[in-house]
C-alpha cells in the first residue's frame, strides 16, 4: 500500500488476535521510528517493549484499557524532559516531550499499519502505576503508550468521520 491509502484505511484497535508478530519486526519499526522529525536533535524519548504477560497485563490496567494486553507487544514511550532544560523553561520542555513523542508514536503508527499490524494511541494513562510497574527512573515520563498485533475480528475502534475537507481548510485567510 501507498502513504496515502495506509493513512486513509488505518483504524485503531484494541482487541488483538494470538497471530504471532515477530520481534524483528517490532525492531524494524522502532528502528523507523527514530527518524521522527525532532526539533533539537536531544531525542529525549525512549521505547520500553513490552512482551511479558504479566507485565502487559499491568500495563493495561495502567492505561484503563482492560483489552490491551492481548497484543503480543505494547511499545510504551517515555521521556526525560530534563534533557531539554538545557534549552527550554521547565514547562516548555514538558510541551516539547510531548510534541516529539506524537511525532514518534506517529510514525509507528503509520509503518506498523502499513506493513499490516493494527494499533492504537493511549495517552491517558496512570503515570505512577506506570513507573512503578515499568521501573521508570523519577525524571522519566510515560507519553504514549501503542499496542502492536494483528486485529481480532470486529475490534476495530470507534467508527469515526473525518471533516470534510471543505469544512475545514481556508485559503489565505481564516
Ligand atoms: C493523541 C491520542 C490519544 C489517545 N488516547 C487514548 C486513551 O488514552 N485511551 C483510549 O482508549 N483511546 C485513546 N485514543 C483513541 C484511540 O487511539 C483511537 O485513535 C480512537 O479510538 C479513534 O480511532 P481511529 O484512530 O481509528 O480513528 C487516543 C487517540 C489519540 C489520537
Amino acid at each position: 500500500m501507498g502513504v496515502s491509502d495506509t493513512l486513509k484505511s488505518r483504524k485503531a484497535t484494541f482487541l488483538f488476535s494470538d497471530k504471532e508478530v515477530k520481534e524483528e519486526t517490532i525492531v524494524d519499526i522502532l528502528d523507523a521510528a527514530r527518524f521522527a522529525p525532532n526539533p533539537t536533535g536531544i531525542y529525549e524519548y525512549e521505547f520500553i517493549v513490552v512482551a511479558d504477560k504479566d507485565t502487559k497485563k499491568k500495563v493495561s490496567e495502567a492505561c484503563l484499557t482492560p483489552n490491551i494486553d492481548s497484543a503480543p507487544f505494547i511499545v510504551v514511550i517515555a521521556c526525560n524532559p530534563e534533557k531539554l532544560e538545557s534549552l527550554f523553561e521547565k514547562d516548555e520542555a514538558g510541551e516539547m516531550c510531548i510534541d516529539n513523542a506524537a511525532m514518534v508514536a506517529e510514525f509507528i503508527i503509520l509503518y506498523s499499519s502499513e506493513l499490516g499490524l493494527s494499533n492504537a494511541s493511549i495517552t491517558n494513562l496512570n503515570q505512577a502505576k506506570m513507573r512503578d510497574v515499568l521501573g521508570l527512573p523519577g525524571e522519566y515520563v510515560v507519553r504514549w503508550v501503542i499496542p502492536l498485533g494483528y486485529a481480532a475480528g470486529g475490534s476495530k475502534g470507534y467508527e469515526q468521520t473525518p471533516p470534510k475537507i471543505g469544512d475545514i481548510v481556508h485559503i489565505d485567510k481564516f
